[in-house]
């Protein structure tokens, strides 16, 4: 075929490059996560995070109408609960003035078109650091689901669009999709964390809420007997179509980059959109290679994310979202 066929025409310049480009990120596709903290006038930059914070909700207002500004129209909430508030039984959880329900009501009024999205699981409420209630050293599947059910509906309450359960119990999608249904709130929507994996990379993230595992007898010391093993593929589509038949709208892969095979897998036999998570220690990692000088801060952000985007996600919620999107416009 050679010299017929030459590749490198359609790479000549930008112009005819930026022609044939398949895959092109915009502020659409953007979650944002956001750490809200008790206090007032409070913005703590997480040390294994640096340049993110955790905000008090004085000062949540600001940051969603910045992020507004800047074409972002969709928030994930994630709470750092103090210690006294921590059990056993989620009972903060449905607290219906609990700091994330606070939050949700606190960014409605701000931006009343933000999208609010909030993290679902017990692991920020748990004086054990796990997503579940647990006993006798397990962490209990079906009391656990209940709990999100209400945790769930009492999020829903307070304005939520959409709950995203990223505990990775069994059947809990369709507990929460029965009790919101019952309960009248049929619009409100689920992005489930589907297929998400018991990664090394949320290290970051339980700093940034003090959620780790705690190191104590009959307490499990990792999340293995709920989070998906790395090595597992066919199980990435097997929990992703179940909690489509439960009733989620949205599923995500999470964490990205290790795991773009799994998003491309589940792009191809699903039909609803699909969310990556780009985590925090995903975050960190290009952080501290930047503030060494070894990485291209900026070059190696946009590539990760365009990688996410061709991969086959719809969205994708991202610690990154405010800079990318200063950078591509
Ligand atoms: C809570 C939750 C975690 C993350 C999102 N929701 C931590 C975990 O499962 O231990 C991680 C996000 C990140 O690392 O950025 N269940």
């Amino acid at each position: 075929m050679f010299p017929l066929r030459r590749n490198r025409r359609l790479r000549t310049n930008e112009s005819i490059r930026s022609l044939v480009r398949e895959t092109i990120i915009s502020p659409n596709d953007f979650i944002v996560p956001l750490f809200i903290v008790e206090g007032k006038n409070v913005k703590d930059e997480i040390a294994s995070m640096p340049g993110y914070y955790r905000y008090s909700l004085d000062l949540i207002e600001k940051e969603v109408k910045e992020l507004w500004s800047l074409g972002l129209k969709s928030v994930l909430l994630f709470v750092k609960v103090p210690e006294d508030l921590k059990d056993n039984a989620g009972k903060e959880a449905i607290n219906p003035e609990g700091l994330m329900q606070r939050a949700i009501k606190t960014v409605k009024n701000a931006v009343p078109e933000m999208l609010v999205m909030t993290d679902v699981a017990l692991d920020p409420y748990s004086a054990y650091g796990h997503d579940g209630i647990i006993a006798d050293g397990k962490v209990l599947n079906d009391d656990t689901t209940a709990l999100l059910a209400e945790m769930s509906l009492s999020h829903a309450k307070a304005g939520a669009d959409f709950v995203a359960p990223s505990d990775m119990m069994d059947g809990r999608i369709f507990e929460i999709r029965s009790l919101l249904e019952d309960e009248g709130f049929d619009e409100t929507g689920i992005m489930s964390y589907s297929a998400k994996y018991a990664s090394a990379f949320y290290g970051p993230f339980r700093d940034a809420l003090d959620s780790a595992p705690v190191d104590a007898k009959d307490i499990p010391k990792d999340k293995k007997t709920y989070q998906m093993d790395p090595s597992n593929r066919d199980e990435a589509i097997r929990e992703t179509l179940m909690d489509i038949e439960e009733g989620a709208d949205i599923v995500m892969v999470k964490p990205g980059l290790c795991y773009l095979d799994i998003v491309r897998d589940i792009k191809n036999v699903v039909n609803v959109p699909v969310a990556v998570y780009q985590v925090s220690g995903e975050y960190a990692m290009i952080k501290a290679a930047a503030e060494k000088g070894w990485l291209d801060h900026d070059a190696v952000i946009l590539e990760q994310l365009t990688a996410i985007k061709r991969s086959g996600a719809n969205m994708i919620a991202s610690y990154f979202a405010k800079e990318a999107v200063k950078l591509i416009s």
